[in-house]
This record gives structure tokens, C-alpha cells and sequence, in this order.
């Protein structure tokens, strides 16, 4: 690990030397079991693989200047777990073991997890899916839970860096009474053609608008938006976007920072009415947006070739938290006893 170059990391995979694993049979959640394998043994008759019963999470581990490690809001994750789950018909898996489960993969992987000078944190991907044989479209009797960690840097590449961002009418993420509240692989599935298109036109990724109207926006690609319009932070209010952790966590601190916070619809034609605009979660964190281009409108929002005075405070405030360098006054770290 000594020659270990962390500032390479951007947002990969990278094999660790454990990950954790639990077993739902017979109605109830087994013992946790360690592996070092990166394989997994999926039923080749599973609802995971065949019918899409399939959920995960992400949430990540970072390194202080102090040498503590802080979990970010784990429970705010073993609840969306839950969530998905249900939402999904999947076996619930309780907060306490969700809790274990994580704790015990970034523990077991000590080595792995970023110093604070790199910059880079340690992501941790929690799946569970089902896995018993069931032909007929039914929910599985079966569930298996994983969770691995890995090292990672920014997701786009540029990080704080102000990129481009897409409206596409033809493509949509997810449907008004669909799964677009729960973190499932379809919804994942459903924004790859867009997303590639938006890659190969030299954009972060696809600003979705609402499937119904085409009126609203909804998502951006692997993150929710937000807006700045005065001293007000405005992100949309929808049933088909994920509740962003960190979004949630942005409004807080935006709250705390003396700002408004609105949550509500969001038009497509009030895009050109922010001042600052950006993208986030846990992978994204924030990042900010310099255009966002209505292709089929000919027309072009913009924000700006460098992140704006308010996303950067927030960014700040945020990285702060979560390194341990700004007061957690809301609780939201679980710090990592060794
Ligand atoms: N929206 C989508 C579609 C996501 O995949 C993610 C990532 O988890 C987010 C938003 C951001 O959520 P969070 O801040 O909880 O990571
Ligand atoms: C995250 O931000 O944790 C995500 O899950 C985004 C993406 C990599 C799916």
C-alpha cells in the first residue's frame, strides 16, 4: 500500500481485500460472513437477474485531518435501502445490520481508505437483490445483501470543475408512479442511452425532465439538481426522482448558511432564471454547472466557467463535515472506532 498513487483514483473499481455479505432464507437474515473474493454466486433462476429485483447504495468513508474516519449519514442509507426494498418487494433488511454490514467492510479494509491530503474517499457500495429460483414473475423467497468498498476520486472527472449537462425529450429515467424514488438497477438501465449520447456529445450527463409533461426538471443523470436564485436554494420536488442524501444534507446546510430552501417543481423555462446550478450526491458531491443545453430548443442556459460564490461555500461546508474540519452539529458522522 506504500506506493499507492490515491490521487489517481477517479470513480472506478478498484478490487479491496474483503466485502461482507449477508443471506435472507427461510424468512429471516443470517450471520454476517466476510469474503475475500470478489465473485459472488448468483441462482441462474433469480429475480435479481431476470426480473430486475435488484437495489443498491452508496455512501462513503473519509479520513480527517485528525486520522479519524467518519461514515457520512449511514443511517439515512439503510433506510433508502429499505425503502427501495419495499418498494420492490425485496426483504427488508434491518438498520442495526445494514449498520454492521458497513462498518465491518471498512473496517476489514482499513489500508484502503484515502488519506485526507489525496482527497479522495473511500466509497462504499451496499447491493442487495433477490436470489432464489422463481420463473414466474413473482417476488424472490431469497435475498442476497453484499457490500464492498473502494477508493475513489471524483466521479466527473473535471470534480469541482463547472461542466455541461443535456435536456433530451426523447429519453426518460424513470415514470410518474414507477421506481424513480428507489435506487433499483432499472432506472440505472433506463438512463444509459441518453447518458452515452450525452458522453458522446461532450456532456457530464442528461438532465431528464419529467416523463409525463416534459415540463419539469427531474434529474440529472446520477445526481439531483439544484439552483441558486437569490439567497435561495431551489431543487425539485417530484415523485420520480431519488431523495438525494446529499441534497437533503445541501438544503440543511444552505438552511444553516442563512438561505431559503425550496423543494417544488421545477419549469424547464426557470433554468434561465439561476444564478449558479449544479449537480449532487454522493459520488457527484457538487458539481457545479457551466451550460445546460436544451437540444431540441436551440437554447442555452448558463452559469458560468467557474463554480459560483454559494456552490462553493456549500461544497465547503459539506467536504468540511465530512472530513471532520466544520462542526457536525446535525450528527451526521458515525465515526469509525479501530
Ligand atoms: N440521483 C440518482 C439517480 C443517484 O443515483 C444518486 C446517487 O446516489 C443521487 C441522485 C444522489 O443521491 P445521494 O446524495 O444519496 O448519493
Ligand atoms: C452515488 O452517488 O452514490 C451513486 O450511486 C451514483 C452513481 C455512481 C450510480
Amino acid at each position: 500500500m506504500e506506493n499507492i498513487n490515491w490521487k489517481e483514483f477517479g470513480f472506478g473499481y478498484t478490487k479491496t481485500d474483503y466485502n461482507v455479505r449477508c443471506h435472507y432464507r427461510d424468512g429471516k437474515w443470517g450471520e454476517l460472513e466476510v469474503s475475500s473474493s470478489d465473485q459472488i454466486n448468483v441462482h441462474i433462476a433469480s429475480t435479481g437477474l431476470h426480473y430486475g429485483q435488484q437495489a443498491f447504495e452508496g455512501l462513503k468513508a473519509f479520513k480527517g485531518p485528525d486520522g479519524k474516519v467518519r461514515v457520512f449519514r449511514i443511517d439515512e442509507n439503510g433506510k433508502r435501502l429499505q425503502s427501495s426494498s419495499h418498494g420492490i418487494m425485496m426483504a427488508e433488511m434491518p438498520l442495526d445490520l445494514f449498520r454492521e454490514a458497513v462498518i465491518k467492510a471498512i473496517k476489514l479494509n482499513e489500508r484502503w481508505i484515502p488519506p485526507y491530503e489525496s482527497g479522495a474517499s473511500l466509497y462504499i457500495r451496499p447491493v442487495l437483490f433477490g436470489n432464489g429460483a422463481q420463473v414466474g414473475v413473482k417476488a424472490s423467497e431469497e435475498y442476497t445483501f453484499a457490500v464492498f468498498v473502494m477508493p475513489v476520486g471524483p466521479y466527473f472527472k473535471e470534480g469541482f470543475k463547472p461542466t455541461d449537462y443535456v435536456i433530451y425529450r426523447e429519453y426518460d429515467r424513470a415514470a410518474p408512479q414507477g421506481t424513480g424514488i428507489y435506487k433499483v438497477g432499472g432506472n440505472y438501465a433506463a438512463s444509459l442511452r441518453g447518458g452515452n449520447r450525452a458522453h458522446a456529445e461532450g456532456f457530464s450527463a442528461v438532465l431528464f425532465l419529467d416523463a409525463k409533461e416534459k415540463k419539469y426538471i427531474d434529474e440529472c443523470g446520477p445526481a439531483n439538481f439544484f439552483g441558486i436564485k437569490n439567497n435561495t436554494y431551489v431543487t425539485p420536488k417530484s415523485n420520480t426522482i431519488l431523495p438525494s442524501i446529499t441534497n437533503k444534507s445541501l438544503c440543511q446546510i444552505a438552511e444553516d448558511l442563512g438561505m431559503n430552501v425550496e423543494r417544488r417543481p421545477i419549469t424547464v423555462d426557470e433554468l434561465a432564471d439561476f444564478s449558479e446550478a449544479g449537480a449532487c450526491g454522493t459520488a457527484a458531491v457538487i458539481s457545479p454547472i457551466r451550460k445546460i443545453v436544451d437540444a431540441d430548443n436551440n437554447i442555452d442556459y448558463k452559469y458560468g466557467d467557474e463554480a459560483g460564490e454559494i456552490s462553493f461555500k456549500l461544497y465547503e461546508t459539506l467536504r468540511g463535515i465530512q472530513y471532520g474540519t466544520v462542526e457536525d452539529k446535525h450528527n451526521w458522522n458515525t465515526i469509525i472506532e479501530f
